[in-house]
């Protein structure tokens, strides 16, 4: 735990509201909890297809989608639409999982495509932001999603042996977040 910091900063409760599909965003969300929970915060993750919580229960909030044929979850977009008008009160941060993320021009709030585009279209500035770079996973798609990210990879040079299973979420970038949030 951070020793520079307040007794009276220490017990924040922070919520984590995720969407995932293959677990990645998740596993990301659990990381998180881990570096806000050692540092001394109580953390509560919740799925968007189960959080039942008002968000002024927290004291900071944290929501996290990846992108799907280019789109975040629409759930997502549309808790961030009826609940924009409360993250004025509850400091609120995004992160976006994709795979564009994988390439180092393109991992940044400034440099994504998908959070830029989703930022202008839901007219929103989450207090803190990232952009994570995701999980391929060939072996566990279904026949077409399999056949249309190989498609992807192969016109961004990415990988596209059909048993590639890789990994490019930089977790001392998700962990320095966590520390960016527990100091916002
Ligand atoms: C069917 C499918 C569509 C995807 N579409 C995109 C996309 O349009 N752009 C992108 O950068 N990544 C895309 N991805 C990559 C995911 O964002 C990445 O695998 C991420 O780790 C998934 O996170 P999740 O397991 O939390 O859902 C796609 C993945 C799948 C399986």
């Amino acid at each position: 735990m951070q020793q520079s910091k307040l007794q009276n900063e220490m017990d924040n409760k922070i919520g984590i509201l995720y969407s995932t599909v293959d677990g990645q965003t998740l596993k990301i969300s659990n990381e998180l909890k881990d570096v806000l929970t050692q540092n001394g915060n109580t953390v509560e993750i919740y799925s968007i297809d189960d959080f039942d919580k008002e968000i002024n229960s927290f004291d900071k909030f944290i929501i996290g989608s990846s992108i799907r044929y280019g789109k975040h979850n629409s759930k997502i977009i549309e808790f961030i639409k009826t609940h924009k008008d409360q993250f004025e009160k509850t400091k609120t941060a995004f992160f976006s999982v994709n795979l564009v993320a994988r390439k180092s021009e393109k991992n940044t709030p400034e440099t994504n495509p998908y959070f830029i585009k989703f930022i202008k279209e839901i007219d929103w500035k989450p207090y803190k932001a990232a952009v994570f770079a995701g999980k391929i996973d060939y072996k566990i798609y279904s026949f077409w999603d399999k056949l249309m990210i190989r498609l992807i990879m192969w016109m961004t040079k990415g990988p596209t042996n059909p048993d590639a299973e890789i990994e490019y979420t930089d977790w001392g970038k998700v962990k320095d977040f966590g520390l960016l949030i527990d100091n916002m």
